[in-house]
């Protein structure tokens, strides 16, 4: 009896997946529960391609628009500019759902199951804290100069301690850690009012790196990790390696609210006036709230503060990683680039965002750095709330999809030897600007774009104008600068770099 019942649920459940298969775009064949992940597994430990060739490889085998199932989830995956651009932007409000990937919405999820913040979250929610975000960080001066003067103090902080350390007018510096605290501290001072030094390096280290390694770490697997997987022997590691530094953040996040509510209430803080930081922007709000029906509870702006902490830090700080061992690698760059802040500033001020609109070379190479950085391998994914067209293909409702931004901005169709660092590109053909999109396009369009660009522009502009840039000679870069991994985040080894003032 048993085995009849286990072979007609076999038989349906293979009937449903092939049923579902012709439904959706061409991609492997799946395998029972399984699904593609036997080829994932073949295609990176026998074949060794990583993440990004792995689905260059499939859109080649199966076209822009294909299905990868994993295990018994089919997801659709995009990896062409004009389908993106139709179903992101001229259809957005249709495609604007995430879908909610449970290691992502555990940490965020309140006890009703309710998820927060506002990476994950979706409707009414997502649209709260959303708007509310957009607005503080706009008038916490982003683009209005503010910001600008945080970033540049920042950046001036740093490197006085860069120049301390220089003999004969040079200093070989640990580069990632240096861009770790300044991109850290500005995020830091926006959400929390204060910065981290030396002396208290120790505890940003301390939350931030477990909580780089465990978004580093994601996989295709993690999809499936579930909250009884704590319970298991050996499956709890796989659970507490990523849950356990996004409580420690959420945990941290906690302590800095209450910290500031108690100084409230005893009279040593006042929330009168303009809000210094996102935490005094948050309270106010719910005290302008009142009792009035809103999202904005406390454990809003703990997970409010998560989703600023991870979208606004390694990426921006990975980003910079990037961008210097390209300009390492290509010093003709670096001197034209040199030349032009030369000639916007006369070489007797620093550089200003308002200098963007006379460096269109500085420009050109961010772009580039922007597209082959790629920091994020694979985007989150959504779900259609109806059926949808994706380029040739009609998708039933409730289907996982994403773009693949990487795979876009490769795209050998758009950009000419798309692995080579040639900001010139952008100069012969300007609207191909248009089309590196790593911040993605449409509704769910990162609202750090402007916060993360200014960091770069001023980050990089300010070095290269004042100092010569050199591999540090004991210890010059790898030939192989990425950390090989198949997660989700492409990362770069982390390395020391020669600084040189210039006159
Ligand atoms: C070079 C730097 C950055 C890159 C490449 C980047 C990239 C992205 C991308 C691609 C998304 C969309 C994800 C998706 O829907 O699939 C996103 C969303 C997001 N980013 Fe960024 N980001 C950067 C900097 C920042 C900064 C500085 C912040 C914080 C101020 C931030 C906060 C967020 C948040 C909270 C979301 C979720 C928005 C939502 O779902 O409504 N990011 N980012």
């Amino acid at each position: 009896m048993l085995f009849v019942l286990g072979l007609i649920s076999l038989l349906t459940f293979i009937t449903w997946q092939y049923y579902k298969k012709t439904k959706l775009p061409p991609g492997p064949y799946p395998w029972l529960f399984f699904g593609n992940i036997p080829e994932l597994l073949y295609l990176s430990l026998f074949e060794k391609l990583d993440i990004l060739e792995i689905y260059q490889w499939l859109m080649q085998k199966y076209g822009k628009v294909f299905t990868l199932w994993l295990g018994p989830m089919p997801t659709v995956n995009i990896c062409d500019y004009e389908v993106m651009y139709d179903v992101f932007v001229r259809r957005g409000n249709e495609h604007s759902r995430r879908y909610e990937v449970p290691f992502l919405c555990l940490p965020r999820s309140d006890n009703s199951g309710k998820i927060h913040g506002v990476m994950m979250s979706n409707d009414d929610l997502w649209n709260e804290h959303r708007k509310f975000i957009v607005r503080v960080l706009k008038n916490f001066g982003i683009g209005k100069g503010i910001i600008e003067d945080r970033i540049m103090d920042e950046f001036e902080r740093q490197f006085a301690g860069v120049e301390k350390k220089m003999e004969n007018g040079s200093a070989t510096i640990d580069f990632s850690k240096l861009v770790d605290l300044c991109i850290g501290n500005t995020i830091n001072r926006i959400i929390f009012g204060y910065r981290f030094d030396e002396d208290n390096y120790k505890n940003f280290h301390s939350v931030k790196v477990p909580l780089d390694e465990a978004y580093a770490n994601v996989t295709t697997f993690h999809n499936f990790l579930r909250s009884w997987f704590k319970s298991l022997p050996y499956l709890n590691k796989f659970y507490d390696n990523i849950m356990i530094p996004q409580e420690k953040v959420l945990k941290f996040a906690e302590m800095e609210a209450k910290k500031r509510h108690e100084a409230i209430e005893n009279g040593t803080y006042s929330l009168e006036g303009e809000p210094m930081d996102f935490i005094d922007a948050y309270l106010m709000e719910q005290r302008r709230l009142g009792g009035n029906e809103t999202t904005m509870n406390d454990f809003g702006l703990y997970t409010d503060i998560l989703d600023l902490w991870v979208g606004g830090q390694e990426t921006t700080s990975l980003t910079l990683n990037w961008a210097f061992i390209f300009l390492l690698r290509h010093p003709e760059v670096v001197e034209k680039c040199r030349k032009e802040i030369h000639m916007a500033t006369d070489g007797i001020r620093d550089v200003r965002v308002s200098d963007k609109e006379s460096t269109p070379y500085v420009n050109a190479t961010i772009t580039e750095i922007l597209r082959l950085s790629h920091i994020l391998n694979l985007n989150l994914m959504r779900e259609t709330i109806g059926e949808s067209k994706f380029g040739d293909y009609t998708v039933p409702a409730g289907t996982k999809f994403s773009p693949v931004v990487s795979v876009i901005m490769m795209d050998p169709k758009n950009f000419e030897q798309p692995n080579q660092f040639r900001p010139e590109r952008f100069i012969e053909n300007p609207s191909k600007a248009e089309l590196v999109v790593p911040f993605l396009i449409g509704r769910r369009v990162c609202f750090g774009e402007p916060l993360a660009r200014n960091e770069l522009y001023l980050f990089i502009t300010n070095v290269l104008q004042r100092y010569a840039i050199a591999e540090d000679p004991k210890c010059p870069l790898e030939k192989e600068v990425r950390v090989r991994l198949d997660g989700w985040i492409n990362r770069v080894k982390p390395y020391k770099m020669k600084l040189t003032k210039l006159n």
